[in-house]
């Protein structure tokens, strides 16, 4: 599903100074894996995530999703890949405050071809199957942390993504709502969901089928067994 190889990534310029992020990082996610990202702050998480997501560029290596090599998509493509395979949850939920729970979850089908209808009626089984039938029409601030994120993660789920990119999805909530979440994920990664996940936490790591960690911009276990 997700090959990279020999990826490298900085910020700044030579003149200015130069940030190497990632350096020569490899690394293989197999379809339905359930993988976490752990390592230092700084280490480069959010920027190989954000690389995954092809929400970030990169300068040097290869990315190839599905067979294709990233780089060479044009953004038309890419937009179109991003809509259909990928699926986004972050720590602070960034959920729209002003829309209902069923309206941001309607979000991103806006995009695709579906009847307003179908978008509505997608919208409250998703909710419905995170537990959150009764609360369709109550907006961000009306709810908690925890309901915040299902309603995240059922925006992120409703087109169906191959992947699922977390960025420390449990990193706004404590630990109980943490692992009732985790509970959710493990439970998607058992109809065969890929996930990819960012934390910092080793009781929620210890939820992904593999570890893998990041020490100054490199990969230093992979999580595969020797
Ligand atoms: N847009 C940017 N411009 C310049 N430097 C950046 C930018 N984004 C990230 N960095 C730097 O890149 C390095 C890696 O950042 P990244 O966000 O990937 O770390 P992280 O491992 O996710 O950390 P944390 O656990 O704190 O979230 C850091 O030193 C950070 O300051
Ligand atoms: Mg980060």
């Amino acid at each position: 599903m997700i090959s990279i190889s020999k990826l490298s990534k900085a910020y700044g310029s030579v003149d200015t100074s130069l940030l190497i992020v990632l350096k020569n990082v490899n690394l293989t996610i197999n379809e339905g894996e359930f993988v976490a990202i752990m390592g230092p702050s700084g280490s480069g998480k959010s920027t190989l995530l954000n690389i995954i997501g092809m929400l970030d560029n990169f300068d040097a290596g290869s990315y190839q999703f599905k067979g294709q090599s990233v780089p060479s998509l044009n953004s038309d493509t890419l937009a179109e890949l991003r809509l259909y395979n990928l699926g986004f949850v972050f720590q602070s939920f960034n959920l729209i405050a002003q829309l209902t729970a069923q309206a941001n979850v309607e979000l991103p089908m806006l995009y695709t071809r579906l009847k307003k209808t179908k978008r509505q009626s997608n919208a409250v089984q998703r909710l419905t199957e995170l537990g959150l039938g009764d609360r369709l029409n109550h907006k961000p601030s009306e709810l908690s942390g925890g309901q915040q994120q299902r309603v995240a993660i059922a925006r992120a789920l409703v087109n169906d993504p191959a992947v699922l990119i977390a960025d420390e999805p449990t990193g706004s909530l404590d630990t109980e709502t943490g692992i009732d979440i985790m509970h959710l994920f493990q439970r998607l990664h058992q109809n065969g969901k890929t996930i990819v996940m960012v934390t910092h936490e080793e009781e929620i790591a210890a939820f992904a089928s593999r570890v893998i960690r990041m020490r100054d911009g490199k990969i230093v276990d992979q999580g595969l067994a020797a």
